[in-house]
């Protein structure tokens, strides 16, 4: 059986999420409530099994009358890393987004996060600009957007 399932994220899986949330960003993460509202919002939410572990997860954003899409999260365990997993993530958001008819994807990254950068150029993405003071510790961000 392939070991890597992806589906939409429910309630039951929030506990899952929340300890890869919290041991990707840090400061940054999401708290429960957030990731409660997300999965309830009704916006793309999508995680991925490995061997039956929820290993990782994305989120997009759909404003409403807008033709951008935004990936508000994509973050994989860390013991689950270099299987190809965001890869899978990534490209099943960016088929959504086609079939959603959107013509843009935007998202935003560390401008040290070298396997985030590396994971979305090699989709086609481009970096359009940086914002400086991005996050809570003041490091910069990148804006990185796909035309579809
Ligand atoms: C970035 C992240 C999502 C990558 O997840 P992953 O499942 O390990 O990535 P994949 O195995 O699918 O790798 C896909 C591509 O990403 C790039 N990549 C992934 N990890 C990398 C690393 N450590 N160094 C350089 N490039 C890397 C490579 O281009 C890779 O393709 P390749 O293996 O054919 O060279 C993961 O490291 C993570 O969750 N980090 C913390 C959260 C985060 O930073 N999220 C993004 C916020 S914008």
């Amino acid at each position: 059986m392939d070991p890597e399932i992806i589906t939409h994220a429910h309630p039951e899986h929030l506990a899952a999420i929340m300890q890869i949330e919290q041991a990707c960003f840090g400061i940054d993460a999401f708290n429960f409530k957030q990731m409660r509202y997300l999965i309830h919002s009704g916006n793309p939410f999508f995680v991925v099994f490995y061997d039956s572990i929820l290993a990782g997860y994305s989120i997009l954003l759909v404003r409403k009358k807008s033709k951008v899409i935004r990936l508000y999260a994509l973050a994989v365990h860390p013991d689950y890393r270099g299987k190809g997993l965001a890869n899978k993530l990534l490209q099943t958001a960016i088929e959504l987004s086609q079939k959603m008819n959107m013509k843009q994807i935007s998202l935003e990254v560390r401008t040290d996060n070298e396997a985030a950068i590396k994971l979305y150029e090699r989709k086609g993405f481009q970096i359009t600009e940086r914002l400086p003071q991005y996050y809570k510790d003041l490091a910069d961000g990148f804006k990185m957007k796909l035309m579809l």
